[in-house]
This record gives C-alpha cells, structure tokens and sequence, in this order.
C-alpha cells in the first residue's frame, strides 16, 4: 500500500429491516424546516413516504415538499430546486428515493445560497464550496442501491441543451449526514432498476480496482465485495423479495463507492465517464450505460494490466489457473464478466439503450477523459469502443 490520504466519512446510517424507526430521531438535531425531496411518485406507492411523513409529524417539523427529480436529474431541476429552497428558507433536506434523488439533494445543498450559476461553478469549473459558505444540511433515506450517493459527496446533474453529464465530488460538508437503509424498501423496485444497481455497483469496484499495480489492502477489500456482489446478485434476479441478498446488495453498494476500497491507490472511472456520456445523448439508464460497454473496454484495456486482468480472473471468478498464461487468464475473466452481465439481464449493448453509429464521435466527444487507468483512451480509442459495444 503506497499511496498516502486522508479517511473521513461523517455519515451515519440506520441499516435493517426498521430502520425507519431511527428517522426521527437523527432528525431532532436538524433545524424546523424540512425539505422534502422525491422524485416520481414511487415513494408514494410502496409506503415509503408515509414511513417518512410519520417521522417528520413525531419531530414537528414543517414541511416542504419538492417531487419530480427524473433519473438523471437536469440543471433545469435544479434551478426549481434552489428557487423552492430558498423560498422556504429551508434548514434541512432530506432526499427520499435513488442516487438521483440524493445527488439532486447535494445539489441543491450547495447552490441554494450561491448567486451565480451553480451548473458552470460546481460542474463545469469543479470548483468546491469556499470556507464558512452556506450549504444546506442533507439526510437520505434510501429507496435503490447502486450509486453509494447515499455515503458520498457525489452528485451528477445533466444538461441536456450542452449534451454534458458530469460529476462533481463534494466534500465531507455535503456528503449525508445520515442515511436510513432498509432493504425492504428496495423491494418495490422494477426488476430493470435492482439490475441497473447491481451491475452500477460491481462497476464501482472494478473502476478502483483495475489500476495500480502495488500490494494494497483496497484491493483486497475490492475482491470480498465483488465476490459478495456476485453471489447475491444471482439470488436476487431469481428471488428478488429475498432480504438476505437484498440486504447484501444494499451494504456492498455503499462500501463500493463511499471512497473506502479507493484509498491508497489511483482509480480508473473511464467507463463511468463513456457512460455518462452516452447518459448524456439518451438519458439512458445509468447502470445499463456501464454494463454496455465495459465488456469492450477492459478487453482494450486488458493488455496494459494484465496481471490485475489476471488475479481478477482467478480470485473474483474463481477461474482455475492451471498453468495457464495471464493474457489467457485475463481473457477468461472478462469472458466470465460478459457471461454474467447476460445471466442477470443487464444490457450488454449500447444499441439497446438509442445509440446509433453516427452518434459515436458525439458521444466521445462529451466524454470526459481521465487518466487514472492502466492506459488513457484516445478520442479514436473510445469511438473504437463504442463501435464494439454497439
Ligand atoms: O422517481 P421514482 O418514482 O422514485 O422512481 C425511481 C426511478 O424511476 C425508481 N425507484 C427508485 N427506488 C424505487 C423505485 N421504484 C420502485 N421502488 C423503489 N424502491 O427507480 C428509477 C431510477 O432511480 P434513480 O434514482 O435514477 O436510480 P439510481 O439510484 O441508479 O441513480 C442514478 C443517478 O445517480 C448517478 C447517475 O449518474 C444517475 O444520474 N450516480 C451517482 C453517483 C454518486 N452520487 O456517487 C455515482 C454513480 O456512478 C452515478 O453516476
Ligand atoms: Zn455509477
């Protein structure tokens, strides 16, 4: 492990089948006005706002409520959302739904109180919040595992008129200051989404996983939650009601992006940002972005890492070595990567999800490039894999 950082993590979750009945409380140090935040109207079907509303009535809170966040949320919501924030002076937010919903809600923390244009300082310029500058506490309460937003800083808005969908990465002052998981909540999902998550979270693994090449813990750590997120993944697509793989799903989705299994080591992100990407021109579903197109990019990017390639065969997939080369056993992994990814109905092209071949050199042309990885990809590189993946 060479690496050296800083570790901190201020949010506290409620993990289990009622950890609903914690709401109230780690509501009761926030202040009276509580806006609430949700998207399309799930949260009302499945019991889960009710759960909610019962907390904020036990805590006499006033309530503001702001629905409508879209998957992939626009920097047109965001706009309502800083207007409704600060109309209401709100003290608190608390984001029920997915990743959208709570990255909507960091969003909005931060540029609540900001005069100028949010989208062009903390998206397109990346610039952090300064010192002492007003943000707005948030809390989440969990509905769809997957992005980990619910122990992150992270928060991803789209702007459709610039085809841009990008990342921002907070710090400790936006991350939630608590979240609620309960399993059961992700019950109601439709079976499209609980696989989105699943394979949104092993791509969050293997994003910090694929890069370096020095003996370090977080890799080690990378493995165990892979193999978890694999094992239980195959009992949930049969079973999805089952709560112990729920459960697990739910645990491995934070830890895979709450920047634990990162530390120490530098990180890939290229198919989160091809992804974003091609979210960016379809409004795709996240997860599905990734697991069209990973298959074609660790296989360019196999031969500049092929021990990593190698160990991921052996020790994630279990596949016998048997005297066999690494390019060999490399191979065999992202084979068994390819094989799992149609096992448990994710897409495996990016056809399905509206993407033709005259919007290739666009798509690359909105895809961030970073340079973390065991090779950088080239604007004809990433049109090569989207080729591939089509
Ligand atoms: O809007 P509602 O009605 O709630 O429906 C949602 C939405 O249609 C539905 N859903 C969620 N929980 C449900 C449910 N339906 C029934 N029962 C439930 N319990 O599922 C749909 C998708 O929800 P969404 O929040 O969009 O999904 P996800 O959690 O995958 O979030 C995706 C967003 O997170 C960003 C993505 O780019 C995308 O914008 N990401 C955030 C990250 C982070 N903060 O670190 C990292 C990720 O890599 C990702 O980029
Ligand atoms: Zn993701």
């Amino acid at each position: 492990m060479l690496g050296n950082f800083v570790y901190a993590n201020p949010t506290k979750l409620y993990f289990g089948d009622e950890a609903q009945k914690n709401l109230a409380e780690a509501l009761m140090p926030f202040g009276r006005k509580v806006l609430l935040i949700y998207g399309g109207g799930s949260i009302r079907r499945n019991g889960v706002y009710d759960d909610v509303m019962a907390a904020l009535r036990a805590t006499d809170k006033e309530v503001v409520e702001l629905s409508g966040v879209m998957p992939n949320p626009t920097v047109e919501k965001l706009e309502e959302g800083i207007k409704v924030a600060r109309d209401n002076d709100a003290d608190f937010i608390l984001a029920v739904g997915g990743g959208s919903t709570i990255d909507y809600a960091k969003a909005v923390a931060v540029s609540a109180w900001y005069e100028g244009n949010a989208w062009e300082r903390f998206w397109i310029r990346q610039e952090d919040p300064a010192p002492g500058e007003r943000i707005i506490p948030v809390g989440a309460v969990l509905t769809m595992a997957g992005t980990g937003s619910e122990m992150n800083g992270g928060s991803v808005i789209t702007n459709p008129d610039t085809k841009m969908k990008i990342g921002k990465v907070f710090g400790e002052e936006v991350m939630p200051r608590f979240a609620v998981l309960n399993p059961r909540y992700t019950f109601s999902l439709p079976r499209r989404q609980m696989v989105a998550g699943i394979f949104d979270c092993m791509s969050h693994i293997m994003e910090q996983y694929f890069s370096g090449d020095d003996d370090c813990t977080s890799d080690y750590l990378a493995e165990g939650l892979m193999r978890s997120v694999i094992a239980s993944s195959r009992v949930a697509v049969k079973d999805p009601e089952n709560y112990e793989a729920r459960s697990n799903l739910m645990w491995s989705s934070t830890w895979a992006l709450n920047t634990l299994i990162g530390k120490g080591k530098p990180q890939d992100w290229m198919v989160h940002m091809i992804g974003q990407a091609i979210g960016a021109h379809t409004d795709a579903t996240h997860g599905m972005t990734l697991s069209g197109i990973s298959v074609a990019y660790y296989r360019h990017m196999m031969k500049y890492g092929v021990k990593r390639f190698a160990r991921f065969a052996k020790i994630v997939w279990g596949i016998p070595a048997n005297g066999k080369s690494d390019e060999q056993m490399a191979s065999e992994g992202i084979d068994a990567l390819g094989a799992w990814i149609r096992e448990i109905g994710a897409d495996s092209d990016i056809s399905s999800l509206g993407v033709t071949p005259d919007m290739l050199d666009a798509i690359a042309d909105s895809t961030i490039v970073l340079t973390g990885g065991y090779k950088t990809p080239d604007h004809a590189e990433i049109v090569e894999i989207l080729r591939e993946s089509l």
